[in-house]
């Protein structure tokens, strides 16, 4: 069987992940180059997990001959310029999410991009989403949106449950939070596009569109898409009560970016879905899906869940084991994650995205998907500025 030729743009967290769901889908793949920042790292990456080319530049990776795919694990204000000199060189792409934001690319003079109005960040960020549509269009290479969630066991299962009930989707809730990202990125907009909203929730907002979007694909031939979003976000490790607190066990350092929201979505069948996201949440991270069906109702807890449960008097008990993402200790109960990978949804991507190129069906998360899940976010950020609901057109 022909193997599908890819060429890795970044070797950081994203890249590692992606390595794993290689290695589970190795019939498939064939990992021929790596690029980095720094060609250092990139050199690093490569001897680890035995990649043959090394290239200085994006460039030179993007034009290789024996490139077929470029997968794109760069921070999100570096994804447009790899998908458009992607889709430019006729290469396919996997993009990690979210799509790409806005950060004040051309306010070069602006130092808190956070605080410029939101109204216009989303004119702006709907022009950028525009130029990219095209360019995939006019370069005629296929779109792979890396939302692991939608893959996850968890919203599989919920999907066929849908399916097998013929019921529709009445409410969905959906959540990631944590106690806040150790990147130094996330700090400003300028370099993270947004904060908890757009970092964390594109992948809950991801996750309950999809769900509409199959549920409209099963039972009415199209997707069931947003029809307009009302939003609100918060600065809530900015307000009095949390600075005057001597500890702080969740990050507290945040610059322009907000480390609270939630958002109403209302959909063209005037069903709802909210979302929450923030960084103020203790206890490791969550990753929450409730259905309230028109048949029947459906919880996934991806993150945390009780398939295993471990308690211990102290946090030394567990050694170097790792337990769960963001928990702030190991003593007492924990609910350590038997597979990440797994739970996560990232082998099972990657299966789709390997299925996507080869039979030339669309995958499961694709360029549709993407794009409505960051013109979503953006118009929250509308929404929270103006208090005005704001219509999308799909
Ligand atoms: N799906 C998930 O669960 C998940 C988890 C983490 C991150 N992400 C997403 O993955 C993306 C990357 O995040 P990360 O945490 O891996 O970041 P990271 O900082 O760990 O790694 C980024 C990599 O990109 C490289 N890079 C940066 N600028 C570059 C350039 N101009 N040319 C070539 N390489 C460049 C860096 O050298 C580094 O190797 C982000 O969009 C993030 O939202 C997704």
């Amino acid at each position: 069987m022909r193997k599908i030729k890819v060429g890795l743009v970044g070797s950081g967290f994203a890249a590692n992940i992606h390595m794993t769901a290689y290695n589970e889908n190795r019939e498939f793949f064939e990992i021929v180059a790596v690029t980095a920042k720094h060609v250092e790292n990139a050199k690093k990456f490569a001897e680890r997990y035995g990649i043959p080319v090394v290239c200085e530049s994006m460039d030179e990776l993007i034009s290789h001959p024996e490139v077929d795919v470029v997968d794109v694990c760069v921070p999100t204000n570096v994804h447009d310029e790899v998908i458009l000199k992607a889709a430019e060189n006729g290469k396919d792409i996997i993009c990690e999410k979210p799509l790409t934001g806005y950060f004040g690319e051309d306010l070069v003079d602006v130092d808190e991009i956070g605080k410029i109005e939101k109204k216009l960040m989303f004119e702006k960020l709907k022009s950028k989403v525009e130029k990219i549509e095209t360019a995939l269009e006019n370069g005629g290479v296929k779109f792979m949106y890396a939302e692991n969630l939608v893959y996850s066991p968890a919203v599989t299962k919920a999907k066929k449950l849908l399916k097998a009930s013929g019921a529709f989707i009445m409410e969905l809730r959906a959540e990631e939070s944590h106690s806040g990202s150790h990147a130094s990125y996330s700090r400003r907009w300028r370099t993270s596009g947004g904060g908890s909203l757009l970092r964390m929730g594109s992948h809950p907002i991801g996750v309950v569109l999809h769900m509409k979007h199959y549920e409209g694909r099963i039972f009415h031939g199209k997707p069931i898409r947003a029809k307009s979003v009302l939003a609100e976000i918060g600065y809530l490790t900015r307000t009095d009560k949390f600075k005057k607190e001597k500890k702080h066990y969740m990050v507290d350092t945040w610059k322009d970016v907000e480390d609270w929201s939630c958002v109403l979505i209302t959909f063209e069948d005037d069903t709802k879905a909210v979302v929450f996201s923030n960084d103020i949440s203790l206890g490791g991270v969550k990753n929450l899906v409730q259905m309230n069906t028109s048949k029947g109702m459906i919880y996934c807890n991806i993150t945390p869940n009780n398939t295993v449960l471990a308690y211990a008097p102290e946090s030394s008990v567990w050694g170097e084991e790792y337990i769960a993402e963001k928990i702030e200790t190991k003593s007492g109960w924990t609910f350590p994650f038997p597979d990440e990978e797994w739970l996560r949804g990232y082998h099972q991507e990657m299966r789709d995205f390997a299925l996507a190129l080869l039979e030339e069906k669309p995958p499961e998360s694709g360029f549709q998907l993407a794009k409505e899940t960051v013109l979503v976010i953006y118009a929250a950020y509308y929404s929270s500025e103006s208090g005005k609901r704001i219509n999308l057109n799909f």
